[in-house]
This record gives structure tokens, sequence and C-alpha cells, in this order.
């Protein structure tokens, strides 16, 4: 079972955190989105307070826990679904498995390919570098890579925030997570049986998936709303005002 947070009442709004943080990151969106929806943050195995119990992380078993987790919780009408990043993937995976759940999706820079041979070597270099020298070398690469140029210049608070998510992570969960992202399967395939209305949001400053990807993966989708913002990966932590009203937005004109 996966670790989740709940709050507010309506239909459920679910959201799958970017890696390698946890569902803490979506805390200061709690107050915008409980007031007309249940919203539950969720935790990828081993981040936050959800136990790890494999070494590795499958974007599918994900999705199969989810599921579980949700039907526990009392959750069994359909529900929202926003993932960011390995949210994302995750997401697809969810929607693969269980269509039916799905109310309308949140794509938040994130990608449908499977990792190239280049990416799996990287995440290899990643976890050999981890296992030798622990988290925080890596940490740094990932701040590096996590936030747009602008938040790098403009807020170092969000900047320290993330750093400081990223050390407090179990390593062995970091690296199950990294294993899992390698070898999770194409969900390009998925796109054009996705049936319900998408929105899916790119960060202009975004060099890990660039807007131009996501933007192409939107051409695939049937009813998919796109949208960019001037921020790098982490849209919903560098500028959560205007991630939120652009996703408010979209849910009250498309979904409520
Ligand atoms: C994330 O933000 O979840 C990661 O950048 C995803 C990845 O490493 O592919």
């Amino acid at each position: 079972m996966l670790a989740i947070e709940k709050s507010g009442t309506g239909i459920p709004l679910v959201f799958l955190h970017a890696f390698p943080l946890s569902k803490t990151m979506w805390d200061a969106s709690r107050p915008a989105y409980s007031k007309n929806f249940q919203f539950i943050t969720v935790d990828f195995p081993g981040f936050g307070d959800s136990p790890l119990n494999a070494e590795t992380t499958s974007m599918d078993d994900m999705a199969d826990e989810l599921e579980k987790t949700l039907v526990n919780a009392g959750i069994k009408e359909k529900i929202i679904l926003a993932g960011l990043s390995m949210g994302g993937y995750a997401s697809f995976r969810f929607y693969a498995k269980y269509p039916e759940r799905v109310r309308s999706l949140a794509l938040l820079s994130t990608r449908a390919a499977a990792d190239s041979d280049a990416s799996r070597q990287k995440r290899a270099e990643n976890i050999a570098l981890i296992e030798k020298e622990g988290l925080k070398p890596f940490a740094e690469r990932m701040v590096q890579g996590l936030l747009g140029k602008t938040t790098h210049q403009t807020s170092p608070a969000i900047v320290e925030q993330v750093r400081a998510w990223i050390l407090a992570a179990n390593p062995k969960a970091v690296i199950a997570a990294l294993r899992g992202m390698a070898t999770r399967p194409d969900s390009t395939t998925v796109l054009a049986q996705i049936s319900v209305p998408t929105f899916l949001l790119a960060g202009e400053e975004d060099t890990v998936v660039p807007a131009s990807e996501m933007k192409e993966i939107a051409g695939k989708i049937k009813k998919a709303d796109f949208q960019s913002l001037p921020v790098g990966h982490l849209s919903a932590l560098e500028q959560p005002a205007a991630f939120q009203n652009a996703f408010l937005t979209f849910l009250k004109r498309r979904v409520l």
C-alpha cells in the first residue's frame, strides 16, 4: 500500500510527484484544490511515507499499487489523475491498465516514450554515483536540471527547498526509481487511446523534457489542452499560482 494524504471533498484529484521528491511537493497547493476537490497526494515506493518493497520501482507496479491504495481508501469513483514527470510515467501506465477509473488526465512535463540508450546509461551512472558517494553530488546534479534558469536566478529559496528534499530521500528508493524509469515501457501507443480531457503543461525553460516534446504528445491526444509557462521542469513549484490558475481553469471548463 502507498502512503497518501487526503483533504477536501468532491471529485478525487490525485497528484503523483516528480523524481526524487515526495508528496510533500504538493503541500502548498492543498488550499487551492481542497476547496473544490478531494485532493489526494501519493508517495512513490520508498519516498515520503511509502514503504519500499522491491529493488526496482516499476511504473506498472506503481499503477497497480495506486489502484489498490485508492480502493483501500474507499475511492471507487473516477479520478482526475495529475502526474509530474515520473508521476506522468506512472499516469500513462495507470491509464493503460485502468482507463475506466480516469475522468481526466494532467500530464505535466513528462514523456510518453521509453528511455533512450543514452538516458539509461545516465541512470546507470547516477546509480553508481549514489552507491559510491551517497546523495550529495547527485542532488547537486538534479537541482541544476530540475529547475529553470529563471528560478535559479531569482528564487534561491525554491532551489534550497528542492535540494533539501532530495537530500532527505532514501537512497535505496532513489536507486529503485532510477531502475524503474530506465526499464519503463514505451507509452506512445497509449496516446491515441486516451479519450478523456487531458491537460498538458510544459516548461519553456525545461531541459529535461523540452516543451516541443510535450506539444508533440498533445498533438496525439484527442481532447488535449496544451499550455506552457516560462518555468523549468517543476512548474507547480516554480510558479505555483500560474500553474494552479491554468489547471483550475482547464478543470472548470473541460471537466466539472
Ligand atoms: C522527474 O522529474 O520525475 C525526473 O526528471 C524524471 C526522469 O528522470 O526521467
